[in-house]
């Protein structure tokens, strides 16, 4: 295991303890929560933990089951005691970029419904200024061509993400524009410029949802 994934894996155990008895819990993405993921199993089978999760996406629920932890969804439940989620970028007020993995959209969803949102990282995603990491932005397929020509309108040039030649198609049915602002000083202003066109079903800019990080850095984990 190379040191960022030592980092991943040390970040995931730590939130995974902040999970307990009877919560509802939201499941993020990426490989950051796969450790997350198989710490909250290891304590279902030994300890008898007992929480539900909903997935952000269909490989999380696939590890979700693996890891012996019971799905359920927003039918069930109105209010989640906690998320737990990786980022691509933290910027110094915790506002977010994430998608990179283009579950975006479900995890605004789990993100919004929790009473607490923790994002777990290793030290390369945080930034001083969001931006470096091309925004992910889920948007309808029928009209992908005119929303990134409306995009391209607020200061970069959006490409298609592909998957094979294909264009990627999202957990949703959707596909993902990847946006490369460069800097983005303004998230806030830039989300609702991006969300008021039509056709955007969400921007991978999460801001002021976050309650807690934990950053895993060599030799030390920080929690802000
Ligand atoms: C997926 C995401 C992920 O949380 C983000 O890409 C971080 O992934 P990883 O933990 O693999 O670095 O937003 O849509």
């Amino acid at each position: 295991m190379n040191e960022q994934d030592k980092l991943k894996k040390a970040v995931g155990e730590k939130a995974a303890t902040m999970v307990k008895d009877g919560m509802k819990v939201g499941l993020g993405s990426g490989s950051t929560v796969y450790w997350m993921i198989r710490s909250l199993g290891e304590r279902i089978q030994k300890d008898g933990l007992k929480i539900e999760g909903i997935p952000s996406s269909n490989q999380t629920a696939i590890w979700a089951e693996e890891a012996g932890i019971p799905l359920t969804d927003f039918s069930h439940v109105k209010e989640l005691d906690i998320t737990i989620d990786g980022a691509d970028e933290v910027d110094a007020n915790n506002h977010l970029i994430k998608g990179g993995g283009a579950a975006l959209f479900r995890e605004k969803v789990i993100a919004q419904a929790a009473k607490e949102f923790v994002i777990i990282v290793d030290q390369s995603k945080i930034v001083d200024t969001l931006g470096e990491f091309s925004l992910p932005v889920e948007v309808l397929p029928f009209s992908w061509h005119r929303t990134a020509n409306e995009i391209s309108k607020l200061g970069c040039v959006p490409t298609l993400r592909v998957n094979e030649e294909e264009p990627l198609v999202t957990d949703n049915g959707n596909y993902i524009l990847d946006c490369p602002f460069k800097v983005i000083p303004f998230p806030d202003k830039l989300n609702k410029e991006i969300k008021s066109i039509v056709g955007v079903i969400e921007t991978g800019l999460f801001i002021d949802m976050v309650t807690t990080v934990i950053v895993g850095e060599k030799d030390n984990i920080n929690i802000k």
